[in-house]
């Protein structure tokens, strides 16, 4: 199966990020799709947020490590998503390389905003100051139940200070998500990730190749 048509002369930098809330599964697919970018002879810059660069790695261990206010937790994952993006994301773009992000803005969106409750207007002027203007061409909303998700995290590993929220926390991100898909549809592509992985692979690809060719 390929994700791009083979008679692209013109390589373009394409920006996708994988969105969700913990346990929806994601990860998997972020290695399987990089697998098929390769395939086609594109370069692949595989990264995460909050992190990507060393200085955001530190930033991250903060962040999912530390207690703080939703403030302090917004600016954090800025001023990393700021420098990921000057030094990675930005640069990689420019070579015309295909750039896939686990997790990006969206999910300070979901998780600050939503789960937190903190002031979405506050998080949209960060935004603005950080990307001026760049944004992933695609987003691929991992969509699950908190119920089924809570589920999967406990089959895996011990929780950090994120996953160890409660459900209600979890419905509040979901919805935090689904706010940011109905007002960007063009952006989002929303997967079905209660499905089996052959179908939630299945998605994904239909999802990229409705890019068009890159
Ligand atoms: P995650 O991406 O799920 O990584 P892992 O699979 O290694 O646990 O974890 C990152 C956590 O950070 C996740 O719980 C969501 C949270 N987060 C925010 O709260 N705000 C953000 O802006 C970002 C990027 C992540």
């Amino acid at each position: 199966m390929t994700p791009m048509s083979s008679d692209t002369t013109v390589t373009r930098g394409l920006f996708i990020s994988f969105e969700g809330i913990d346990g929806a599964g994601k990860s998997t697919h972020i290695e399987g799709l990089a697998k098929a970018f390769r395939g086609q002879g594109r370069t692949v810059t595989l990264t995460r947020e909050p992190g990507g660069t060393p200085l955001a790695e530190k930033l991250r261990a903060v962040v999912l490590g530390d207690a703080m206010d939703p403030l302090t937790e917004s600016l954090l994952v800025f001023a990393a998503r700021r420098d990921h993006l000057m030094t990675v994301i930005e640069p990689a773009l420019a070579r015309g390389e295909v750039v896939l992000c686990d997790r990006f803005t969206d999910a300070t969106f979901a998780y600050q905003g939503g789960g937190r409750g903190f002031d979405l207007g506050v998080l949209q002027a960060l935004e603005t100051w950080v990307q001026q203007g760049r944004q992933p061409d695609l987003t691929l909303w991992f969509d699950v139940a908190p119920a089924v998700a809570a589920a999967r995290r406990a089959a895996v590993r011990a929780p950090d200070r994120f996953e160890a929220q409660d459900q209600a926390f979890f419905e509040r991100v979901r919805d935090g998500y689904a706010a940011r898909a109905a007002a960007q549809p063009r952006r989002f592509a929303r997967i079905d990730a209660g499905q089996t992985p052959g179908e939630v692979q299945a998605q994904v690809l239909a999802a990229v190749r409705a890019l068009g060719p890159w």
